[in-house]
C-alpha cells in the first residue's frame, strides 16, 4: 500500500503509517519546509526505515509519481489557504476507492475509530 503524508513535517506520521504498511509498503511525505525534511529523513534512517521517501514543494505542485491508496494528513488544513482546493488536490492523487484521513482538531480519535483506519490500511476491513 502507497501512503502520501501530506505536510509531513518531521516525520512522526509517516513513521507510524510505516509501521501499519510494513516493508511492503510505501509511504511518501511531502512538506513545503526543505529544512523539516532533512530532521524527518534522520529520523526514518535512525528507525531503519527504507521505504519512506520524502518530497519538497506544495501538495499542489509537488513532483510525486503515480496515485496512492490513501492520503493521510495531520494539523496542517488550518495552515493552509484554499482547503476546498488543497482537497481536491489530495483526492486526485488517490487510486479509485482510496481513502483520504485529515486530523486537524487536537482532540485524541476513539480507539474504535483508530482501529478502523488501521483495519482498512492493513486490508482487514471489506
Ligand atoms: C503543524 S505541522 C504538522 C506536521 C505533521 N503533519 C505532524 O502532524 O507532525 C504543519 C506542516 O505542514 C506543512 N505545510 C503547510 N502547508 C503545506 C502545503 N500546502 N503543502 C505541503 N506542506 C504544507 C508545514 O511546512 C508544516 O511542516
Amino acid at each position: 500500500m502507497r501512503v502520501l503524508d501530506v505536510g509531513s513535517g518531521a516525520g512522526d506520521v509517516a513513521l507510524l503509517v510505516a509501521e501499519l504498511v510494513g516493508p511492503t509498503g510505501q509511504v511518501v511525505g511531502v512538506d513545503t519546509n526543505a529544512q523539516i525534511l532533512e530532521v524527518a529523513r534522520s529520523r526514518v534512517q535512525a528507525a531503519g526505515w527504507t521505504n519512506i521517501v520524502f518530497s519538497a514543494g506544495e501538495i499542489g505542485t509537488a513532483a510525486l509519481d503515480g496515485l496512492f491508496d490513501a492520503v493521510v494528513r495531520r494539523f496542517v488544513l488550518p495552515f493552509v489557504g484554499n482547503r476546498v482546493e488543497v482537497l481536491q488536490t489530495c483526492i486526485a492523487r488517490l487510486r479509485p476507492g482510496g481513502l483520504v484521513f485529515f486530523r486537524s482538531t487536537m482532540c485524541r480519535l476513539s480507539i474504535g475509530r483508530c482501529q478502523r483506519v488501521h483495519f482498512w490500511i492493513s486490508g482487514a476491513a471489506g
